[in-house]
């Protein structure tokens, strides 16, 4: 797990832009999986803007959704298919056809399921997942207790979920309490997996991920398995890990390991031809 820890939100906004920006410039890395809430949506807005200075193309890019209420119709204002195409799909060249969702009024839970299991296959898997995380450890809607191997299914949310999404919601009833989700190992089959968290309200949660034990309890502490995890967080959201400066002094050596073994290179090369010299 590469743990990038940045002093502010907007930080970790740029530098997560810069990340996702690489990937979507090569080729097979053009399925995505994303996700919805207010961690993400700085990072759509930074993509939106690089989309206008025509730093990222949508042209060819795939999307999958994580997650989506169960009840809400697909032009309902909290669905997330109305948060993805007001915040990011109307303002870039993405094909309607390459725009994957989950239904929140699908016909047959299980077929629907199913059918995004089978359309992820389809267009090869998700290359680069990208993730917020929930006050309780969850990611996408895995909630504790959702099996560490569970596929897109549906998920009862948790009353403190519930709770954190009321804010969107005029009146209470309206708040969802189901979802359905992509699963824990539908997400681990992503080759690449980027999550964002920023702020003090995910400083257990983020700590449970990185430094806690792998448990379904925190269904974010699977990433611990997965062998390409970058987490970016601001210094509030690293507030509760035991090992910050660690991942500080990684992220510094990191960015001096190219010069470093450029170096060692050269000197190497140096000792070659002082050996061969008469
Ligand atoms: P948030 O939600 O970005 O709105 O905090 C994250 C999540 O629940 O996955």
């Amino acid at each position: 797990m590469n743990v990038v820890i940045h002093a502010s939100e907007e930080a970790v906004t740029q530098c997560a832009y810069g990340f996702v920006r690489d990937r979507m410039n090569r080729r097979h890395y053009r399925v995505l999986g994303l996700p919805t809430g207010s961690t993400p949506l700085r990072l759509y807005r930074a993509l939106v803007e690089g989309y206008r200075r025509g730093e990222v193309d949508f042209a060819e890019v795939q999307t999958f959704n994580l997650d989506e209420y169960l009840g809400l119709p697909p032009d309902h204002p909290q669905s997330y298919r109305h948060f993805m195409q007001t915040n990011l799909f109307s303002h870039v060249n993405i094909r309607p056809s390459h725009v994957h969702f989950l239904s929140g009024l699908p016909h047959d839970i299980e077929d629907e399921c199913e059918a995004y299991e089978r359309a992820i296959k389809e267009r090869g898997g998700l290359k680069l997942q990208i993730l917020g995380i929930g006050r309780d450890g969850h990611i996408g809607f895995n909630e504790p207790t959702s099996s560490l191997a569970s596929r897109t299914r549906e998920k009862t949310l948790t009353r403190q979920t519930i709770e954190d999404n009321r804010r969107f919601f005029e009146k209470d009833e309206e708040v969802p309490r189901w979802a359905l989700t992509m699963g824990v190992g539908t997400i681990m089959e992503a080759r690449e997996i980027l999550l964002l968290a920023t702020g003090r309200a995910k400083a257990d949660a983020v700590a449970a991920m990185i430094e806690g034990p792998v448990t379904a309890m925190c269904t974010a502490s699977a990433l611990q398995m997965h062998p390409r995890v970058t987490v970016m967080i601001d210094d509030a959201a690293a507030a509760k890990l035991n090992h910050d400066d660690y991942y500080r002094w990684m992220s510094e050596n990191d960015c001096q390991m190219a010069g470093y073994l450029e170096a060692c290179k050269q000197r190497q090369a140096a000792r070659g031809q002082t050996a061969k010299a008469p």
